[in-house]
């Protein structure tokens, strides 16, 4: 990564393992991926196989019993270092260099608008709060930009919004009103968890419109978490589909709906209401994701895999291995055929 300066952000064999009382939770295990100046990266999966707390790492935003193995390097893009990387696995996560680095080069939205804002505040103050945190310390000045970015997320009246906190605001606006504050550091990595889940279609539509405007307008590579594929083909340039703590498939996404190697990609695919219909919960792959705690040897899929084959996939831990240029999967069929489980 040192010398391609293409890459903003690589994550090396990330490993995020929660030691609980039951045992040791791999949420996490073994998660490779980069992310490249202007592009966006999907990261699809089912509820619970680890999409959160893969990037929950990057900012370091885990609870103490978390445990975080591998690199997460990423090429700072303003202060006196830009251009250099830092290692943030191995960075002090209550330092003042992360705190720096989370909202003013890595910044996040949730699913959740309300998870973002303290109920107690104006969206104002909050929004100000960043602003001057990450570039000036000058509260009018940081007021004009804070209203500014309301406006340009498409906020109407945005000078008395700031005014308002935001229960008063509704759903979609409290999303774009998050979103502006995400944006308000001049992130050049905006990792979007669900942004969209909680909204209604047409609401979620608007909103990812204006991420794809914001994201050209500013600068910025984007990570976009998603359990929908529909929102994936119209997002993401590159694609990580996940599945119990691991990346099972990693392609563009032309390759990726064109020629789906994983059977799990597969069954996501199959499992689509249709490329328009966004919103729905994948509900129709049999079976579920498994506690990503004790796990058998072998495949995490094999018992739910249509083209599963015993004594082969049940038996040991499979690599992912290149199909195509730009194309991996971690399959065992995939190995044997070199072409993946699909074909
Ligand atoms: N704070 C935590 N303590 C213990 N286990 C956790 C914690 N956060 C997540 N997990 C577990 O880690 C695994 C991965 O969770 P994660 O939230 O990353 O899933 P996800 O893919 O984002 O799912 P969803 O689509 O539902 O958001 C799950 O088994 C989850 O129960
Ligand atoms: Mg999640």
């Amino acid at each position: 990564m040192a010398t391609d300066e293409s890459v903003l952000l690589e994550v090396r064999d990330l490993r995020t393992y929660f030691h609980l009382d039951e045992g040791i939770m791999k949420a996490v295990d073994g998660v490779s991926f980069e992310l490249k100046r202007g592009r966006t990266l999907g990261i699809v999966g089912e509820s619970g196989c680890g999409k959160s707390v893969t990037t929950l790492s990057i900012l370091h935003l885990l609870p103490a019993f978390a445990k975080l193995e591998g690199d997460i390097l990423l090429r700072l893009n303003k202060g006196e270092r830009k251009g250099s990387v830092v290692n943030l696995a191995k960075l002090n996560p209550r330092g003042k260099e992360y705190q720096r680095i989370r909202g003013g080069e890595i910044a996040m939205i949730f699913q959740e608008p309300m998870k973002a804002f303290s109920p107690v505040h104006t969206i104002g103050n909050q929004i100000t709060e960043s602003i001057r945190l990450h570039r000036t310390r000058d509260k009018k000045q940081a007021r004009e930009i804070a209203t500014e970015l309301l406006g340009s997320v498409g906020i109407s009246n945005p000078a008395q919004r700031l005014n308002e906190y935001p229960h008063q605001l509704s759903g979609g606006m409290r999303q774009r009103a998050m979103i502006a504050m995400a944006i308000s550091g001049l992130p050049s990595v905006l990792i979007a968890d669900e942004p969209t889940t909680a909204l209604d279609v047409t609401i979620q539509a608007q909103v990812l419109r204006l991420m794809n405007d914001l994201k050209a307008g500013h600068d910025m590579s984007v990570i976009f978490i998603t359990h929908d594929l529909g929102v994936i083909a119209e997002m993401a340039d590159d694609v990580a589909v996940m599945y119990a703590g691991k990346i099972v498939e990693y392609a563009t996404v032309e390759k990726l709906f064109q020629a789906p190697a994983h059977p799990y990609t597969i069954a996501l695919m199959n499992a689509m209401p249709s490329m328009n219909g966004r919103g729905e919960r994948l509900a129709s792959i049999e079976g579920s994701v498994p506690i990503l705690m004790n796990l058998k040897p072998g495949c995490p899929f094999f018992s739910r895999c249509g083209h599963a084959v015993k004594g082969l996939c049940d038996r040991s831990e499979v690599g992912l291995t290149q199909v195509s240029p730009n194309h991996w999967v971690r399959c065992a069929l995939a190995n044997q055929t070199g072409q993946g489980a699909a074909i």
